[in-house]
């Protein structure tokens, strides 16, 4: 089921920077250029297992709680997943345990496995910098840093090392492109990144986390602090991105998840209760509880 082969052929990286970085809407409805969507949905051949999550069971040390239970899922190259659930199920704790970047903060206890092409993320062999180069991370509040936008795009390089002025610019250019910011920006990439608005701060974060070419990027309701336009916006690239990337996104907005997810898994208390085709979710879920958290009758 996993590639085995796929991991090796990549390099090896120097440490990483790491990022520290609702509306609520119960009525799932289909974006009207949906039959186009899924169209182009059709064409991309999603077969490539890139995640599986394996009978992963986690707490908190602090707490003694099990916050997950005996979670597997796969999620295959280029698709985009859609995690969704009541507040406190875990839905932010699965993702950060991708990445394991919980533990830039807490002691944590994990059963099971996350496998990444093929390797266990919490094998204690991982060099945990590489593994956030690879898994990328985007969070709810938008959290630049107090540079100017040209130094936060290119933080993680200059970590990384051995990249010349201009593949730095390059890069720059390119993950400002990918993050539909560059044009707003290109003629004041030396001023300081505090002084964009939220939505213009969020697809920093968005470039700032491409730049370093992560397979997978993982955000944690990275639409709840915007504006309407500004969402529009941030689902408009992850469409254009998909495919090249894959994207695991936390959201509390079902609209979103129906508008930009391939594939949703709905989670309830620390379990993962269904997890299918998103259209099958939120047309003809196969749980009872699946259609009664979409159809609002609990939060
Ligand atoms: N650092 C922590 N220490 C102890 N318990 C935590 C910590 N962070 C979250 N939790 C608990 O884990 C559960 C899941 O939280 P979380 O993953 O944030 O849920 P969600 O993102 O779905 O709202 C909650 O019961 C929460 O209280
Ligand atoms: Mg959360």
């Amino acid at each position: 089921m996993l590639p085995n082969d796929a991991g090796t052929s990549k390099p090896k990286a120097t440490p990483v920077f790491r990022e520290e970085s609702q509306q609520t809407d119960n009525t799932p409805v289909f974006r009207d250029s949906t039959s186009e969507v899924h169209s182009q949905k059709e064409q991309r051949t999603l077969t490539e297992v890139i995640l599986s999550i394996e009978k992963f069971t986690f707490s908190y040390a602090s707490s003694k709680t099990t916050v997950l239970h005996n979670i597997v899922m796969d999620v295959k190259r280029g698709e985009v997943v859609a995690i969704i659930g009541p507040s406190g199920c875990g839905k932010s704790t699965l993702l950060k345990a991708i990445n394991r970047i919980h533990e830039v903060s807490y002691p944590v206890h994990v059963e099971g496995k996350i496998m990444l092409w093929g390797e266990n993320v919490y094998d204690p062999k991982v060099d945990v910098s590489v593994l956030r180069r690879r898994v990328g991370m985007v969070f709810q509040k938008p959290n630049p840093f107090p540079k100017s936008i040209y130094d936060n795009v290119a933080y993680g390089l200059k970590l990384i090392g051995g990249y010349t002025k201009a593949q730095m610019d390059e890069i720059v250019e390119r993950s400002l492109q990918q993050a539909a910011l560059w044009d707003e920006v290109k003629d004041r990439l030396q001023t300081n990144a505090l002084g964009l608005s939220g939505g213009q701060q969020q697809r920093l974060c968005i470039a700032r986390a491409l730049a370093t070419s992560p397979e997978i990027l993982l955000m944690d309701e990275p639409c709840s602090a915007l504006d309407p336009i500004s969402t529009q916006r941030i689902e408009d690239l992850i469409d254009q991105l998909k495919g090249e990337y894959t994207f695991i996104i936390v959201t509390h907005n079902m609209q979103q998840a129906a508008r930009v997810s391939d594939r949703t898994a709905f989670m309830m208390q620390g379990r993962l209760i269904e997890y299918n085709p998103t259209e099958k979710v939120f047309t003809k879920p196969e749980q009872q509880l699946t259609e009664d958290y979409i159809l609002g009758r609990f939060g």
